[in-house]
């Protein structure tokens, strides 16, 4: 086999966000090792005696995971026998309707994760009770059965156009990206859902006076504008689609 050329080397791009991001893990992990971030995630909503739940070491958890997923597929022939051969990309005619899906569905979601922002905003500082417990009461209902399926939906279908287009999976850094993102959105929003359906059936008993939950409520407010951050950047992403390929995908350029 013919040498390949060296690999240009991980664009700039793909270092200062992995820099950031990992900056940003770190001050998380030591934040929670020294007690200030406090108790995070459903436990910490639920009743507040209770010592919370373990969200922050599995959010830090998954990201190693993906760490070493990167890291294997990068230095390892670990998937080198993905695609098994060039049939497996999808025709042009299954292309375009499959994209579709896809834009369809994420777009949405990042469309129902702003009413969901507004009617957060909404419970928070209308001073009509009645409106205040609607608000909550369709947010559980827009995060169970709008949000989150797109969102499943736009990462399912987003993984199978990877697979089956030349795009690949592990092969360029804004695919990667686009999964990673992706996946701890979903992280977040499901450490949320418990939070959520409280917050409803607060609201569902009874009038919801100012002081009612407020931690819980402004948690909602932060996150579902977190969520709509990560989605806008996801869209960026896809538009962009910033050059660089992984090492793997360099590999498998030049070997075609
Ligand atoms: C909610 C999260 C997501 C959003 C908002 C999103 C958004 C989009 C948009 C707007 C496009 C069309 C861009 C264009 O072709 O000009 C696109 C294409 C694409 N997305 Fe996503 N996406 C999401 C998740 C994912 C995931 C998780 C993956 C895979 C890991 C993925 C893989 C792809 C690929 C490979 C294309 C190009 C398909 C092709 O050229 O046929 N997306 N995405």
């Amino acid at each position: 086999m013919a040498d390949l050329p060296p690999y240009p080397g991980t664009p700039r791009w793909v270092t200062v966000s992995g820099t950031v991001i990992g900056g940003l893990v770190m001050l998380v992990a030591v934040l929670a090792l020294a007690g200030v971030a406090g108790p995070h995630g459903p436990g910490r909503h639920a009743s507040p005696d209770q010592a919370g739940s373990h969200a922050g070491w599995g959010l830090l958890a998954l990201l190693g995971v993906f760490a070493a997923i990167g890291a294997a597929v990068n230095w390892s022939g670990l998937v080198d026998r993905w695609p098994p051969t060039a049939s497996t990309t999808m025709a042009p005619q299954l292309r375009k309707p499959v994209l579709m899906a896809h834009i369809i569905a994420s777009i949405s979601s990042l469309g129902a994760v702003a009413v969901f922002l507004l009617l957060a905003i909404v419970g928070l500082s209308s001073t009509n009770g009645q409106v205040v417990r609607a608000a909550y009461i369709a947010n559980e209902l827009i995060a169970w059965y709008v949000i989150l399926p797109l969102i499943l939906a736009a990462l399912a279908i987003g993984i199978i156009q990877s697979l089956g287009t030349p795009w690949g999976l592990f092969r360029h850094y804004w695919v990667l990206a686009k999964l990673l993102l992706t996946v701890v959105t979903i992280y977040v929003l499901l450490q949320q859902m418990d939070g959520i359906s409280h917050m409803a059936g607060v609201a569902a008993d009874g009038a919801v006076t100012d002081a009612d939950l407020l931690g819980l409520r402004r948690s909602m407010r932060m996150h579902a504008a977190g969520g709509l951050v990560m989605l806008l950047l996801l869209v960026a992403l896809s538009i962009y689609k910033p050059r660089g390929m992984t090492r793997y995908g360099w590999r498998k350029q030049h070997e075609q």
